[in-house]
C-alpha cells in the first residue's frame, strides 16, 4: 500500500478507538480492575507496567525521555543517526521496516532518512497514536509505503503479502525488552523471528549495566518526573476504580537489583496505610511496596546471549564511548541450525 493510499485505510477501519481522557468512574476497564486487584492482593504488591500509559502517563513518559539524566532515549537517537547509513548498505533502502511498539514513530525518521523507499509496518496496540502517527509520516515521506498494523506487539504480526522476497527489518528501539522478565524477552524474540521469516534481520536496543549511581539518576531524576509518573497510577485507580488511597503517603523508588541486574520502580508506604478499591480493603505496612516495573540491563555478552536463546545471531553492535547504551543488528538464525 502506498502512503496515498493509507488515508483510505484508515478510514475504512471503524475500529481506530479516539484517545481516551479521564474514563468516568462507571466506565472501568475490567481487564485494570483485575490486575490491580489480584496484583494489591499478593503478599508483594506488584501491578503491571503497562496501567502507566493512561493520557497523563503518557505525557510524563514523552518529559522523561527529554530529561537530562534519562540518557537512554538520547544516546540510541545519536546511535540510530550514525548507523542508519550502515543498515542502509546493507539491506537496501527499499527494505520493508516493522516497528515493534512504535508510538510517535520518533526514532523510525532517522531510519527512514537513510532508507526512503522502505515499506514501513507500524505494530502498535494504541489505534489512535497509530493513525496520528502515520499520518505525520506520510505526509514527511512520501515515497514510503505505510501499512499500520493496531496489535499488540507481543502476539506474532502477519506481515503484508507480495514483499517479493526482499529484506525485512525488525525494529525494536528503547530498550523495551529490557521490561520484560528474560524468559518473556526470549519468548518475545522468538515471536518477532517466526513474524519476520527466515532471513530477516532485527535491530534493537538494549541498556547497559553501568554504575548504580547514574542508573538510579535516570530512574529517579531531580525534577520528580519519574515519581509523578509513577505515583500516577495511584492517581488512575483513585479514578477509575474508585480507589481511596492517599496517595500523598506513598513515594517513588527506584532500587537497583544486583541478581537480576534490573532497576525496579516501586511506590513505597511511607505510613501503615489502609484503603479500598472497587469495594476491597487493602493495607500496607510501612515500608512496604508496591512493584511497578523492571528495567533490565545487559552486559554486552548478555546482549548476545539472550538474542541468541531468542532465534537471533549479533551481527553488528553499536554503542556510544561510555558503552552505556547498545544498538544491535541481528540475523534470523536459520531453522536448521536450532536445536
Ligand atoms: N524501556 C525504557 C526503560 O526501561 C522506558 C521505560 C519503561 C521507562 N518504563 C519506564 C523509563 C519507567 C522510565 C520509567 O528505560
Amino acid at each position: 500500500m502506498h502512503a496515498r493510499d493509507f488515508e483510505f485505510a484508515l478510514a475504512a477501519s471503524a475500529a481506530v478507538p479516539l484517545p481516551q481522557p479521564d474514563r468516568k468512574a462507571d466506565d472501568c476497564d475490567p481487564a485494570f480492575r483485575k490486575d490491580v486487584l489480584d496484583g494489591l492482593s499478593q503478599s508483594r504488591k506488584v501491578i503491571p507496567a503497562r496501567w502507566f500509559y493512561d493520557l497523563e502517563g503518557s505525557r510524563l513518559f514523552e518529559q522523561i525521555t527529554g530529561l537530562a539524566d534519562y540518557y537512554p532515549t538520547r544516546v540510541e537517537t545519536a546511535l540510530l543517526r550514525q548507523c542508519a547509513s550502515l543498515v542502509a548498505a546493507r539491506l537496501g533502502t527499499a527494505a520493508m521496516i516493522v516497528e515493534f511498539g512504535s508510538g510517535s514513530s520518533i526514532k523510525t525518521r532517522m531510519l527512514l532518512d537513510a532508507m526512503p523507499q522502505a515499506t514501513y509496518v507500524p505494530v502498535e496496540i494504541c489505534g489512535a497514536f497509530l493513525a496520528e502517527s502515520c499520518a505525520t509520516l506520510a505526509r514527511d515521506y512520501p515515497e514510503v509505503a505505510i501499512v499500520p498494523v493496531e496489535a499488540n506487539f507481543m502476539d506474532p504480526v502477519q506481515l503484508p503479502p507480495s514483499r517479493d522476497g526482499g529484506p525485512v527489518l525488525g525494529f525494536f528501539p528503547g530498550s523495551t525488552i529490557g521490561n520484560l522478565l528474560p524468559s518473556a524477552a526470549v519468548d518475545l524474540l522468538r515471536t518477532m523471528r517466526v513474524s519476520l521469516g527466515a532471513g530477516s534481520n532485527l535491530l534493537i536496543g538494549m541498556d547497559a549495566v553501568k554504575s548504580t549511581d547514574r542508573l538510579l539518576r535516570a530512574y529517579d531524576d531531580d525534577e520528580g518526573i519519574t515519581a509523578r509518573f509513577n505515583l500516577n497510577l495511584l492517581h488512575r485507580i483513585n479514578r477509575e476504580l474508585q480507589g481511596t488511597i492517599p496517595v500523598g503517603a506513598f513515594r517513588h523508588r527506584a532500587v537497583w537489583n544486583a541478581g537480576w541486574t534490573r532497576i525496579e520502580m516501586h511506590l513505597e508506604a511511607m505510613d501503615a496505610v489502609s484503603f479500598e478499591v472497587a469495594g476491597e480493603p487493602f493495607r500496607l505496612d510501612e515500608g512496604e511496596t508496591i512493584h511497578t516495573e523492571n528495567c533490565h540491563k545487559y552486559t554486552p555478552q548478555q546482549m548476545r546471549l539472550l538474542l541468541q536463546a531468542g532465534g537471533w545471531s549479533e551481527t553488528r553492535h553499536w554503542t556510544d564511548g561510555n558503552g552505556d547504551y547498545a544498538l544491535i543488528l541481528a540475523e534470523a538464525v536459520p531453522d536448521e541450525c536450532g536445536p
